[in-house]
């Protein structure tokens, strides 16, 4: 699978795709991902990327040319024009369905905005999808990139070693239930035990408590958590 990730800021992506699972996958092969300053695509001795918004208002937005042209530059490197988004705070809410979705593409172009986002054009003009990645506002987009193709990542087989314990993970496989709670060493901590019942070694008495514990955590979680109310004022 191949990402692209266009940007004001590619220097904060360096520790991030280096590290970890995912400097792994790029080693392997697994994955590709290439970063591209989107300030490359701007013209002018100044390289412009962003302008003050028609109508009047606080902060820039960036502009449709220098967006597109990257875009654009970043699709013809390959084949496959690919899937691009634009990360933004009005999008569609990330979840794992979502990043199922995502990870069954074979490429995805991921534009980061800044300053008040991006001009109302440059989504129509790329065919893009707008994706948050929930309902708060970060500084820019490249945070909500590093969400996504986190999270898409691990879905791409080889990536973790254990495709099972994926499919076992929170919001994961048909029902889409949190996980449980979980226990190591030692077996008493602050005297607090591990439940008997995971000791006991009967493994379909086991799975049956962890279902059980599932939905009680999914039922809690969905209690505490209720979708953000709509301002009606
Ligand atoms: C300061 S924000 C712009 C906020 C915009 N003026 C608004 O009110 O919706 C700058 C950039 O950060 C990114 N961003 C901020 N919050 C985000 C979120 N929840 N999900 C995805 N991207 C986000 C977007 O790329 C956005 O263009």
């Amino acid at each position: 699978m191949r990402f692209d990730i266009l940007t004001l800021f590619p220097d904060l992506f360096t520790g991030f795709l280096s590290g970890s699972l995912l400097g792994a996958a790029r080693t392997n092969g697994l994955i590709d991902i290439s970063v591209t300053d989107i300030r490359d695509h701007a013209e002018g001795v100044h390289r412009q990327v962003d302008d003050r918004p028609f109508g009047g208002g606080p902060g820039m937005l960036l502009m449709p040319g220098p967006v597109v042209g990257c875009v654009e530059a970043v699709q013809q490197q390959q084949p496959n024009p690919g899937h691009v988004i634009l990360l933004s705070p009005s999008g569609r809410r990330l979840d794992q369905p979502l990043v199922e979705s995502l990870a069954a593409r074979d490429r995805v172009i991921l534009v980061c905005g800044r300053y008040e986002g991006f001009d109302a054009r440059i989504a129509p003009a790329l065919g893009a999808e707008e994706i948050s990645v929930g309902d708060y506002v970060l500084s820019g987009g490249e945070v909500a990139a590093m969400v996504i193709v986190d999270a898409v990542s691990r879905l791409v087989p080889g990536v973790i070693g254990d495709a099972e314990s994926a499919r076992q993970d929170s919001f994961s496989g048909a029902d889409r239930l949190v996980e449980g709670p979980q226990y190591t060493r030692p077996r008493e901590f602050r005297g607090v035990p591990v439940p008997d019942i995971l000791l006991c070694g009967d493994h379909a008495r086991i799975a049956s408590w962890r279902r059980a514990q599932s939905l009680e955590a999914t039922r809690r979680r969905e209690a505490h958590a209720p979708p953000v109310p709509a301002r009606t004022h």
